[in-house]
């Protein structure tokens, strides 16, 4: 059994930034599961399958596979047998993401899959509900957040970026809208498991709250063994 920390939190709170750095320090493996679920939206999206016809995208992702490989500990996601990793990053399969992930089918068909993953392997696995139902015994959750206006201030300047357009405004409502589907859809919920450590990165850099991290990661290891 490996050691396994769950992290979780809304769009935007830097969760996958963070959870890669720890591992990284920690010979850990990153899972990140929303990754996974993009990966059924890509198929949804690409077959042009009704997404707000629960039944009709429970019956299409029946016989899909998605599979989880790491490249120097990087995870690439294979749908069907395709590394279908870099196309997993747009803004439409992120919402689409976070319409199908509501559905029982799609949840079912992922959490075999991550439970897997963390049950063999020392695991950082970062999503929405992965300390409150995927890994419900892991000694250490973390629930990673940030205001709404810290979240979408980092987002519109990643857009800047990379050239694409864009307005705050935009950003920060879109932001708020993930925020209400995935905190309001009946099957499993975002929300900060009674056990999770809840750290606001509002104000904090990224070694400052992946220092916090690790801080806490041997706090419970060395607590573990008492
Ligand atoms: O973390 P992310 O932005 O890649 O996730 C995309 C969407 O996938 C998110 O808005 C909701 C869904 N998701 C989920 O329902 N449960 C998870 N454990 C991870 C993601």
């Amino acid at each position: 059994m490996g050691f396994n920390i769950a992290v979780d939190g809304p769009s935007g709170a830097g969760k996958s930034t963070i959870a890669k750095a720890v591992a990284k320090e920690l010979g850990f493996i990153y899972v990140d599961t929303g990754a996974m679920y993009r990966a059924l939206a890509l198929y949804v999206l690409n077959n042009h399958i009704p997404s707000g016809d629960e039944a009709a995208v429970g019956r299409a992702i029946e016989n899909v596979s998605v599979t989880i490989q790491y490249e120097n500990g990087v995870q690439q996601v294979l749908l069907n047998g395709e590394n279908v990793t870099g196309l997993l990053r747009q803004e439409e399969v992120g919402k689409m993401a976070s319409a199908i992930g509501a559905y029982g089918k799609v949840r079912e068909k992922l959490l075999g899959l991550q439970r897997e993953l963390a049950a063999s392997n020392d695991v950082i696995m970062d999503g929405r509900d992965i300390g409150t139902n995927v890994l419900v015994d892991a000694p250490l959750k973390i629930y990673l957040t940030a205001s709404v206006d810290a979240r979408a201030m980092r987002r519109y300047n990643e857009l800047m970026e990379r050239g694409e357009d864009d307005t705050l405004e935009n950003v920060k409502a879109g932001i708020a809208k993930r925020d209400y589907d995935d905190t309001h859809r009946a099957l499993a919920p975002l929300r900060q498991a009674e056990d999770a450590v809840y750290l606001d990165t509002s104000d904090m850099d990224i070694p400052q709250v992946i220092r916090a991290i690790i801080n806490l990661y041997h706090e419970r290891r060395t607590s573990a063994w008492k």
